[in-house]
């Protein structure tokens, strides 16, 4: 195995790319009728279909070629071993060892512990308030990785509950914005709110000034001792405590899990009072799985190598600087925000992890939205604007409300544009389908040109056969692991984030410029730009 340059080793992909143009989608399909079957993939009830992609079997050989230069494969076991993967902070990446049942990391299971009977404790009222009564508002506090996953876990599987557990009325404030905390305060009842505030380094200025200002809330609302109902959960329990939590309300995790995996933590704890810990249980058994796979499969099976390598396909050789991910199911409204931080945090970055300027596109911008709504919105550009943007469908095939005909008509949406897509419509077929009444040929050509789809756009589509804790779990370390291995190809240091600090620094400066009313401290720094708006909101 050698390890040689990403330019390089792009060369035969280049040359499968120049080769794949020159068949279309439709083209594919006919040439092979086994197509459909040959590139699709099912792990338990996952179904991920890449024929509608411009995949094709020789592609695969060269996948398996890239794996071995880059040294893909000794990376990987590296990461599931928990070796230092994180380069600039010296650190290991853990999420994986957090689902295993044979974890390598001390502690991770005793804070597991520690954290499902909090939870439990919460939903069998054994925790309460200093009312007596049980905790009836959950407030989570924390932003970034330490709010995308509850809030999606509590999206995507408190709807399925049907226990007798009394529900939480739960609220996920990440914004410093006031319109984002003083509206979940005017539901609230001060004495029977729980805070959850979730952060790893706890020094997030957005967090700790919501804690604060939730404290005083509580404190005006009567309550003597508002710490009593807070709880942190963290990988700096020093912070904490300093913050003035009590000890015996300080959850902890381990330093190596990163921010946006963090969802396999404390970090979830509003989402276990709300499901139940056996649920997330059942997420980390699905993790588990995808995990099993992601180690154990050869290349030209590996679901996320094989998603990874189609994404820097496109990317890196068919010049598709975006990916759009479609989710046909409302529970899934926030998988998006999570996924865009996952894969931008991890690979949006320019210096290799030996700190060389890369020569390649790394992270494509990840965009999307909910289905249908989006085929209202943004669809045209898919199907007849002028980028070129690979798809993601996602679709769950048993719905669990009780309105059937609604499901069936999501579903044959979701199908229908992967369709189109694809086949595209010729100005022929256009024409054809015009009213004859309209006679003027000027008028026939500018209708028909305007109706015509060029076809042959990619996409992927990924089904689940139920929204369940376990395929949730398994569908989230599959988009996990398909970004890591595309962050490793591009020699990237997939788990750190230097890239969020400086516009912090410069906020913490301006911000007390705007609470002194005086900016003569940072003038010297200020851009004439930023200098006048800062003196707009000083006015
Ligand atoms: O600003 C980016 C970031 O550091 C993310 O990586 C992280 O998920 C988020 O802020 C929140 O950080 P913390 O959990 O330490 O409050």
């Amino acid at each position: 195995m050698r390890e040689s340059s990403f330019s390089n080793q792009l060369a035969g992909l280049k040359l499968a790319a120049e080769e794949s143009k020159k068949l279309s989608l439709n083209q594919l399909f006919e040439q092979d009728s086994e197509r459909s079957n040959r590139f699709s993939f099912n792990l338990e009830g996952l179904h991920f279909d890449f024929s509608k992609t411009h995949i094709n079997q020789k592609l695969l050989i060269e996948f398996e070629r890239l794996a071995d230069e880059s040294g893909l494969l000794k990376q990987r076991n590296k990461l599931l071993a928990g070796g230092i993967v994180n380069p600039t902070e010296k650190r290991p990446a853990l999420h994986a060892d957090m689902r295993s049942y044979t974890p390598i990391t001390a502690d991770i299971e005793s804070q597991r512990s520690d954290c499902y009977q909090y939870a439990e404790r919460i939903r069998e009222g054994e925790i309460t308030p200093a009312s007596g009564d049980r905790y009836r508002h959950i407030i989570h506090l924390g932003i970034g990785g330490s709010a995308l996953g509850p809030q999606l876990l509590l999206d995507a599987l408190a709807y399925s509950q049907n226990e007798t557990t009394p529900a939480f009325d739960t609220h996920c404030i990440a914004n410093i914005d006031g319109h984002a905390l003083e509206p979940a305060l005017q539901i609230c009842d001060p004495n029977r709110t729980l805070v959850i505030i979730a952060s790893k380094t706890f020094t997030t200025t957005e967090t700790l000034s919501n804690a604060n200002t939730i404290i005083d809330w509580i404190r005006a609302n009567g309550v003597e001792k508002p710490y009593s109902q807070l709880v942190a959960v963290t990988a700096s329990p020093d912070k904490a405590k300093a913050f003035g939590i009590l000890e015996e309300h300080i959850l902890t995790f381990p330093e190596g899990l990163g921010g946006r995996y963090s969802i396999w933590s404390s970090v979830s704890l509003a989402a276990m009072i709300n499901i139940g810990t056996s649920k997330f249980e059942s997420m980390r058994l699905g993790a588990n799985k995808m995990d099993t796979h992601f180690a154990q499969t050869p290349i030209q099976e590996n679901i996320p190598i094989i998603a990874a390598m189609l994404d820097i396909w496109y990317c890196n050789t068919w010049d598709a600087p975006t990916r759009a991910i479609f989710a046909y199911d409302s529970r899934l409204n926030t998988l998006v925000n999570y996924l865009q931080q996952l894969e931008m945090e991890n690979n949006g970055k320019s210096v290799s992890s030996k700190g060389e300027n890369i020569e390649w596109q790394s992270s494509p911008i990840l965009w999307g939205g909910i289905g249908t709504d989006a085929q209202h919105a943004v669809f045209q550009l898919m199907h007849q604007g002028t980028h070129l943007t690979p798809v993601e469908f996602l679709a769950v095939i048993k719905a669990e409300h009780s309105f059937e005909n609604h499901h069936k008509c999501l579903l044959a949406n979701c199908f229908a544009q992967s369709a189109a897509l694809m086949k595209g419509r010729t100005y022929d077929e256009a024409e054809a389908l015009l009213d004859e009444s309209i006679q003027s040929p000027e008028e026939r050509d500018l209708l028909a040109s305007s109706k015509t789809f060029s076809g042959n756009r990619p996409s992927t589509t990924i089904l689940l056969d139920e929204l369940s804790p376990e395929l949730l779990g398994m569908l989230i370390a599959f988009y996990e692991h398909r970004s890591f291995v595309s962050g490793t190809l591009w020699q990237i240091n997939v788990f750190d984030q230097m890239g969020v600090e400086l516009g912090k620094e410069l906020a913490k400066k301006y911000q007390r410029a705007i609470e002194t009313g005086d900016t003569s401290s940072i003038s010297s720094e200020l851009d004439k730009s930023t200098e006048r708006l800062l003196n707009l909101a000083l006015k």
